[in-house]
């Protein structure tokens, strides 16, 4: 029993460190996959689609951008909403993410 406790003990504090420590390119790719995407593209956006491309751009840029989109300092009827679900954790993931990549 003290070892299951012990082992239950060390499994939560590594879960814990892992959702809540080092941004997640892997997570990123997939959020970006299942939303993003859809209107930004991951390498490039569809010719004739209005939106900007994100692959390669700068980080902190994307991350400052997200951010002012969800607490609405930057107006968009699309991005407010679509920024208004994202966490702190996932702005970073898909930020480290979009940035990595060559357009
Ligand atoms: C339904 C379409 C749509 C989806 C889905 C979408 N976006 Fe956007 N995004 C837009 C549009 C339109 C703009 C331009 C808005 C503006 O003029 O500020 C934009 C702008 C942006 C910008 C600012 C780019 C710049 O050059 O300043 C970033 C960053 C961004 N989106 C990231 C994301 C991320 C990350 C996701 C996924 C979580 C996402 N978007 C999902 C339509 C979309």
């Amino acid at each position: 029993m003290k070892l299951l406790t012990y082992s239950l003990a060390t499994l939560l504090v590594f879960s814990f460190s892992a959702t809540s420590h080092a941004t997640s390119i892997y997570a990123g790719k997939s959020k970006a996959a299942a939303v993003c995407s859809q209107c930004h593209g991951i390498r490039k956006t569809s010719a004739e689609a209005p939106f900007p491309p994100l692959a390669g751009r700068n980080e902190e840029y994307m991350e400052n951008a997200l951010k002012q989109y969800r607490d609405k300092t930057r107006v968009s009827d699309i991005m407010n909403n679509i920024a208004g679900s994202l966490s702190d954790r996932d702005i970073d993931n898909i930020a480290s993410y979009y940035s990595r990549l060559k357009p």
